[in-house]
């Protein structure tokens, strides 16, 4: 039986969306490990109605190679590797999944901030190579982060959500936003105050024109000697250059990151050098249960959006009008 729907797959999802999805449509799923390039994927989306993608670049040139498209998914909060104004042109409407990935991201968030605060990566390699052979009482110390302040830029969901999970371990709360939000015990300051004032630093804004380099040399500057940044967003809200001198030169002590620019980052990169950063790779939503969930939301949208319904979730639901 022919399926009534083409749709191209960046990348491959969890089963139950897959399994979804391949019920309904005619899946073509680019399945290497390295990114579908862009001359492969103009190429598919030729006679397709519905795109999934992972994070690849989707400018009006791809789009443009996708004449019968009705709808674009991604399985993410973030949405800045889409060109929403030329979707708009072309009323194409783009599905995304917030909400379902903010206690994971929360959690690893939480998870990166404890981290820095114990020296946990440090102590493993010093266990890992061999060199513990003494407990003694004053070495590798880390610190409390029980009256601690947390500066949290951009306190949309997940903002919120770590500042809960950090009011449990007794942590004040300070945060920047573009509103004001009325969350019990969570203080607005403009953000050269929270720089100043923070110990710690998590950036929980998207990728914007605005945001882009949000810090830089200037802003390192007003931090404590003693903060630590977390970046549990994306990379380039940061300036990388300006960020590897801030911790070289210890204007900032520690940075624990989830994203980068740039992303994957190459091995001979001047962070990886440095022993006072721990990076993960970007997995704020890395969980079983959250992905799969994301994953089929991002089916759910997709089919909608082919059947012409509205999507559950959707950037740019204007176009859907
Ligand atoms: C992850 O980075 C997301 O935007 O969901």
């Amino acid at each position: 039986m022919t399926k009534p729907f083409r749709v191209v797959m960046t990348r491959p999802i969890m089963q139950p969306a897959m399994d979804l999805l391949s019920g309904q449509c005619e899946l073509r799923v680019w399945e290497q490990e390295a990114p579908i390039d862009a001359a492969t994927l103009k190429d598919w989306l030729r006679d397709c109605d519905g795109l999934l993608c992972v994070g690849d670049r989707i400018d009006q040139a791809v789009l443009a190679a996708a004449p019968q498209l009705k709808v674009i998914s991604q399985p993410a909060v973030g949405y800045d590797n889409i060109d929403i104004d030329a979707c708009n042109r072309r009323k194409i409407p783009v599905g995304y999944t917030p909400g379902i990935l903010t206690d994971a991201t929360a959690d690893l968030t939480i998870t990166h901030l404890l981290t820095a605060a114990r020296r946990f990566c440090e102590d493993w390699d010093f266990v890992r190579s061999g060199k513990w052979r003494y407990n003694i009482p004053t070495f590798m110390l880390g610190t409390d982060i029980q009256g601690k302040t947390l500066g949290i830029i951009g306190f949309g969901q997940i903002g919120q959500a770590v500042a809960r999970r950090a009011q449990a371990f007794g942590m004040n709360i300070i945060y920047f936003d573009n509103e004001t939000k009325n969350v019990p015990g969570c203080e607005r300051k403009e953000l050269e105050q929270l720089l100043a004032a923070a110990d710690f630093v998590s950036l929980h804004v998207s990728l914007t024109p605005q945001t882009r380099r949000l810090l830089s040399t200037e802003q390192f500057a007003l931090m404590k000697p003693t903060a630590v940044l977390i970046n549990m967003a994306r990379g380039p809200i940061v300036d990388s250059e300006a960020l590897v001198m801030a911790l070289k030169t210890k204007t900032i002590a520690f940075a624990s990151l989830d994203v980068f620019d740039p992303e994957p980052i190459p091995a001979d990169h001047p962070i990886l050098a440095l022993d006072n950063v721990v990076i993960t790779s970007h997995r704020g939503s890395a969980t079983l249960e959250t992905r799969t969930a994301m994953s089929l939301l991002a089916a759910e949208n997709l089919l909608n959006g082919l059947s012409g319904k509205p999507l559950r979730f959707c950037v740019n639901a204007a176009v859907q009008n």
